[in-house]
């Protein structure tokens, strides 16, 4: 039985009373006005660099605010500084690679997401006789370094890419399977096949040149160890036999964290 059957069935008393007064209806609507107004103000709070908020309108306008200081603090963060590089060095196929991504360069990259400039690289040998290049874990390591630098290359977002190559890792035996690779591209909004595409683009000759560039780039750099972390351009941590070792400044996520926010404000 509805409302309207027995509104219907007493015809002396009408369903909707006239405009007097706090009706519920017109209650409700109030309540529901004060929720929305609050929450778009704490969200606007919440994210002085929003454009719709009306602090950032100052720094674009380039105009001095004529605000109290109060307004200007919340103008202070959003002041372009240069990103602090940081670069994690890799063999898809390596245990070390794992705790390092997990314990180390994912939680850290979660709180300096913007203030990092993130890069994977990989660890291997250029072989000069076929312009390939020599994995400790075989070819098949090769093929996953390939794959998470097509990942790095099509989804250079680190949210997704570090997201995903640290699904592969976690099962690192099974990589380069195409089940796992499948799974964990789904997990993380890639799409398999682009990433198929780019790993067997010119029979397999263009994920070899950027694997060659890449493991070039780590022996420039000094590094021969998985998984070698370096901030601003310098060995910060290794992780290796399982075992943090070479990290005079610590190990820690805070410790790193700590780190990355001392240079990006030195960068002023
Ligand atoms: C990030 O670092 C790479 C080198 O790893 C460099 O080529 C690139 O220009 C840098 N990007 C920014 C935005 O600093």
């Amino acid at each position: 039985m509805g409302m309207d059957e027995r509104a219907s069935g007493n015809p002396g008393m009408p369903l909707i009373p006239p405009r007097r007064g706090l009706t519920p209806s017109r209650f409700l609507l109030a309540v529901a006005y004060i929720i929305v107004v609050g929450f778009v103000y704490c969200f606007f709070q919440q994210n002085p660099n929003h454009p719709l908020n009306p602090h950032t309108v100052y720094k674009h306008a380039g105009q001095q605010p004529s605000a109290p200081k109060t307004v200007i603090k919340v103008v202070e963060p959003s002041v372009e500084r240069e990103l602090v590089p940081l670069e994690a060095h890799i063999m898809s196929k390596c245990p070390d690679a794992k705790d390092c991504l997990r314990d180390l360069v994912l939680p850290v990259m979660q709180r300096t997401l913007d203030k990092v400039n993130f890069t994977l690289s990989f660890i291997g040998r250029p072989t000069e006789h076929d312009d390939g290049v020599a994995c400790k874990h075989g070819a098949e390591e090769c093929l996953g370094n390939i794959i998470e630098l097509c990942a790095q290359e099509l989804y250079p977002d680190p949210k997704t890419y570090l997201g995903f190559v640290m699904c592969l890792t976690r099962d690192y035996r099974h990589i380069p399977q195409r089940g796992l690779i499948e799974d964990c591209a789904l997990e993380h909004a890639i799409d398999f096949d682009k990433l198929n595409k780019c790993a067997t683009k010119d029979d397999g000759g263009y994920g070899m040149g950027m694997l060659r560039r890449s493991v070039k780039r780590t022996s420039a750099a000094g590094v021969t160890k998985s998984c070698t972390v370096r901030l601003n351009e310098e060995i910060y941590c290794v992780r290796d036999n399982g075992q943090w070792k070479e990290c005079p400044h610590g190990s820690s996520v805070n410790d790193l964290v700590i780190a990355i926010e001392k240079l990006y404000h030195q960068n002023a």
